[in-house]
């Protein structure tokens, strides 16, 4: 799906936050100097600015911002400006101490940081809409304005509160979902442990308590706290919508490993242009395997449409145990990773590097050293690449694999008192990106209700929680002719995390024809043997069944372990498709040998040049495609593609060759 950026955007805009409170005006004047050398474009304000702009309860101070605008606007930068709630300032927890979030064991958060607040909070909620319509109404006609900017990273510390504020707006939300107590009871299961409600005055958040909390309990408060934040974003964008009609609003999301609280690809319905925040895992050697994933996953929050990266870093992070320092190339090579799987937007946090505060050793586009550095040089490198690759605003992909991904399955498939702690949910739907993406499959992830018709290959990796719907939509896709591929622990419980009773893999048991009677997890480090995946044998760990056919064919079977002799692979025709099980979970290579198969059963079409290490993706848009090569590893990688190569300006005819950690774009066709 292609569609144009709004168009108060700069083309491929190029930036990042600006924190110019931090720094005399003198260093202000140089900010906009260099940031004219570099070439930004596109400036984030008033992030973290609340206590500067309202000093106190009925005092404003806008003298300051009017002027960051002006003077960017006389710079030509283009401004997204924030609603400047992020971070309450002291006076208001001083005067509304209740206001202040509490965790499961009681501990109350205080200021000090950020995002001291509860998301749940009536006080937080006026005073964070007043600044809001503050915002809106002084800027509304600016002509640096381009994009507005809700909050940041809602939920980044706060995500779940559980102070007795929170515990009676849950009571609320659970009422509107439930009607009744006893509708929540059956819900809950709380025939269990004695766990019946008489009312809902009653119900708790899932506090700290002497055993497990109720599993439902605990996925109804994760869905409860997603959609208290996703309230408050829709409260100030409607303010927004309102007062300042026609500049488009968003929220930088956190689509990343690490972040698993807000059901993004429910809040990307509600912005009008989505955005991402993304920071590479420094102990991980394969980090970009993860942003890969994560960067479809987010064109997968915004509908298929492009997004904007609001946020990655050019070097270190500082908060991470050992923030380790961005390798030679490797910045452009993720940005332009970023930009190969939807981004229209490549900007940082921030824009230069603070010398005060918990971030001070955070990089920035202007690390401390000043421009006499290597950061600096690649900045500027980028923004030149940025600038000759600038056409493929607006395009999208036309992909024939999709991984289904849900946040609730997330939620409900990593709870407590489960058959073993190293099922991880996002694991399999990783793996089976990085398996295809090194065959040159590119891949969609979307919500189990997104349309599935169009792929021919359709991935389910442990879909632990999955409704009757979306388990008849994978049927139907599988029926009409796709290759469905599910993985253990999927289609086991409804949406109150009750049992799908019969055998496993309830929802999908039919479908696969498996039944499994019972789960067999491996111990901690233990690995089986399977064979029948090609030759010789692959490993496997984790996960294991006691698996019987039901109509499927075996495909592999396991060689040791609990599940010794028994299928650990199953293959199924169905209608005009094809639906395969994967019951253990498969070392790299087993999954490699597996896709491969898959790919070639389901005839998908594959990417010129496309290895392990080297990335290559295609954005498409009316006019035409393009080709994103980036090589990740240490050879020079030969890719047969024939067009215009754009951060050189060469043509080639199906002999180029990417050096090891460079990039390259090639618009595809003769020229
Ligand atoms: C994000 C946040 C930024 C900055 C950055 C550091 O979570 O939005 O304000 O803190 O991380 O990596």
């Amino acid at each position: 799906m292609s569609s144009p950026p709004p168009s108060s955007l700069p083309p491929l805009a190029f930036g990042g936050d600006y924190n110019p409170e931090q720094w005399p005006a003198a260093v202000q004047r140089e900010d906009r100097e260099l940031m004219r050398v570099a070439g930004v474009d596109l400036a984030t304000l008033a992030v973290f600015s609340w206590a500067k702009i309202q000093p106190g309860p009925d005092v404003w101070d806008f003298g300051w911002l009017d002027e960051q605008m002006d003077e960017l606007h006389a710079a030509g930068i283009r401004v997204d400006l924030a609603t400047a709630t992020a971070s309450p300032p002291p006076w208001l927890a001083r005067l509304h101490p209740e206001m202040l979030p509490v965790t499961r064991d009681g501990v109350t958060l205080w200021p000090g940081g950020r995002q001291a607040f509860c998301p749940s909070s009536p006080v937080y909620r006026e005073h964070a809409l007043r600044l809001c319509r503050a915002m809106a109404e002084r800027y509304r006609d600016h002509p640096a304005l381009a994009l507005w900017h809700v909050s940041n990273e809602l939920g980044c510390h706060n995500a779940r509160c559980y102070c007795d504020v929170s515990a009676a707006a849950f009571r609320e939300w659970l009422r509107a979902r439930y009607g009744d107590v006893d509708g929540l009871n059956e819900a809950w299961g709380t025939a269990f442990w004695s766990q019946r409600y008489g009312d809902f005055e009653e119900v708790l958040p899932p506090r700290a308590a002497p055993a497990f909390p109720n599993p439902t309990q605990q996925l109804d408060f994760l869905r409860f706290s997603s959609d208290t934040l996703l309230d408050h974003f829709v409260a100030e964008r409607d303010i927004l919508h309102e007062v300042s009609p026609g500049v488009p609003v968003t929220t930088n999301f956190m689509v990343m490993r690490q972040t698993f609280e807000m059901d993004y690809l429910r809040w990307g319905r509600e912005l009008d242009v989505v955005s991402n925040d993304h920071y590479l895992i420094a102990a991980d050697p394969h980090a970009h395997r993860e942003l890969a994933f994560s960067a479809d996953l987010t064109r997968g929050t915004a509908g298929g449409r492009p997004w904007l990266l609001m946020e990655h870093s050019t070097s270190a992070v500082n908060w991470q145990p050992r923030n380790r320092a961005k390798e030679p190339g490797e910045m452009i090579r993720s940005s332009l990773a970023h930009v190969a799987h939807g981004a229209d937007a490549v900007l940082f946090f921030q824009w230069r590097a603070s010398r005060a505060g918990a971030e001070k050793f955070h990089s920035g586009l202007l690390p401390h050293a000043g421009t006499d550095s290597r950061q600096w040089r690649e900045v500027v490198e980028l923004s030149q690449v940025l600038d000759a690759v600038e056409e493929v605003v607006g395009s999208g992909t036309d992909n024939q694999a999709a991984i289904l991904f849900d946040y609730e399955a997330w939620w409900g498939c990593e709870l407590d008192s489960h058959p073993t702690v190293d099922v991880r949910y996002r694991d399999r739907a990783e793996d089976f990106h990085r398996a295809l993406s090194a065959l040159g499959v590119g891949v969609d992830v979307v919500h189990p209700s997104a349309d599935l018709s169009s792929y021919r290959l359709v991935v389910v990796p442990t879909l632990y929680l999955v409704s009757d719907e979306a388990a008849a939509a994978v049927t139907a896709a599988a029926e009409a002719g796709a290759t469905v591929v599910v993985t253990y622990f999927s289609g086991i419980v409804d949406e109150n995390d009750h049992v799908r009773l019969g055998g496993y893999p309830g929802a999908f048991r039919e479908l696969l024809g498996v039944r499994t009677t019972e789960f067999l997890p491996l111990a901690e480090g233990h690995t089986v043997r399977v064979s029948g995946l090609g030759q010789g044998e692959v490993l496997a760990d984790v996960w294991a069944e006691d698996l019987e056919l039901a109509g499927a064919e075996a495909v592999a079977h396991h060689l040791d372990g609990p599940a010794a002799g028994r299928p650990a692979l199953t293959r199924r025709s169905v209608g005009d498709g094809v639906a395969w099980y994967v019951a253990t979970r498969l070392a790299a290579e087993g999954t490699d040998r597996l896709v491969a198969r898959l790919v070639e059963e389901a005839g998908l079409d594959r990417l010129p040049g496309a290895a392990p290490d080297v990335e290559v993706a295609r954005r498409v848009g009316a006019d035409g495609s393009w080709l994103f090569v980036v090589n990740h590893g240490s050879q020079d990688a030969p890719v047969p593609v024939t067009g215009t190569e754009l951060v050189s300006g060469r043509d080639v005819a199906g002999d180029l060759v990417v050096p090891a950690g460079r990039v390259a774009v090639v618009r595809e066709g003769v020229s």
